[in-house]
């Protein structure tokens, strides 16, 4: 039987004292971390590489998109500078941040490895692990122990889909390089991610009921967050039954 969460349950830990980037927050999964971590009391920044995306999104957010608890950075930050850059310009303004969750990136299906072309192995593989590349390397050393980083990953990292041969790869790597990098930070910071099957969000027309939803990862963002222990580790959520299990794991939720 497909597993329920009903998030007017969830017990929404209480980061006010925290302050989180959420780069790829204006995208479908994005959209509902940033909308979690909001309701934990933190200061949300979200960074974008267009002005029109920013307008269009605090739309979307309505009355959450007025808080003054979330701000937002306009510029590139997908490349080794310019992430170095806007991680630089965020602190100066804003003050330390604790927490940085990437969850860069976005699917791409529809050739077999053999019909890709150079410009979509650019675009999917090489621009996406890049902005992810350079979102890492830019803050995992500004970031206090007792905060996080955080990947936001598809199930496409460790099964292959055939038609997404780019995406399998992309993903694969940046699973690899949450492993290492927590291999090479040791306790220094605290490094997870989530491995998640398709994710229900505005974007979608159509979905299982059993599908993750946006703001159960933005969820088991924030129970990561709060609970100093988890570090080095991987949250994988392919249903609503193994949601269930990891916030009810980081006790985010009620058994
Ligand atoms: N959607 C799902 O069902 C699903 C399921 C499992 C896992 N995931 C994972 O969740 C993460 C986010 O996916 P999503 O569906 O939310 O993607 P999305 O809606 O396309 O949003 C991606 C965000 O990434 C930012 N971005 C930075 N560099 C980019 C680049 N080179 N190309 C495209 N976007 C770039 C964009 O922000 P700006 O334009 O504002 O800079 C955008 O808001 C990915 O790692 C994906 O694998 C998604």
């Amino acid at each position: 039987m497909t597993a329920t969460i009903d998030l007017a349950k969830a017990r929404y830990p209480d980061l006010s004292d925290r302050r989180v980037v959420i780069a790829g927050g204006t995208g479908d999964v994005g959209e509902g971390i940033v909308r979690t971590w909001l309701k934990t009391g933190a200061h949300v920044i979200v960074p974008s590489r267009t002005e029109g995306r920013v307008k269009r999104f605090r739309e979307v957010l309505t009355e959450a998109g007025e808080s003054e608890k979330l701000s937002f950075v306009t510029g590139d930050y997908t490349g080794f500078d310019s992430a170095q850059a806007m991680a630089e310009r965020i602190t100066a303004e804003f003050g330390p941040v604790t927490d940085v969750i990437a969850s860069i990136g976005g699917w791409w299906q529809g050739k077999s490895l053999w019909e890709i072309s150079e410009s979509d192995w650019q675009r999917y593989f090489v621009d996406m692990s890049t902005a992810h590349v350079a979102t890492a390397r830019a803050w995992i050393r500004r970031l206090p122990q007792t905060g996080s980083y955080q990947l936001v990953l598809g199930g496409s990292a460790v099964a292959p889909v055939p038609g997404a041969s780019i995406i399998n790869m992309q993903q694969a790597a940046l699973f690899m390089m949450r492993q290492v990098l927590s291999a090479e930070v040791g306790k220094a910071q605290r490094v997870a991610a989530q491995v998640l099957g398709p994710v229900i969000t505005r974007a979608r027309l159509r979905y299982n009921d059993d599908w993750v939803s946006n703001e159960e990862v933005g969820l088991v963002s924030a129970g990561i967050a709060a609970s100093p222990a988890v570090s080095d580790a991987d949250y994988f959520a392919y249903d609503k039954t193994e949601m269930l299990e990891g916030l009810q794991k980081l006790g985010v939720y009620p058994k």
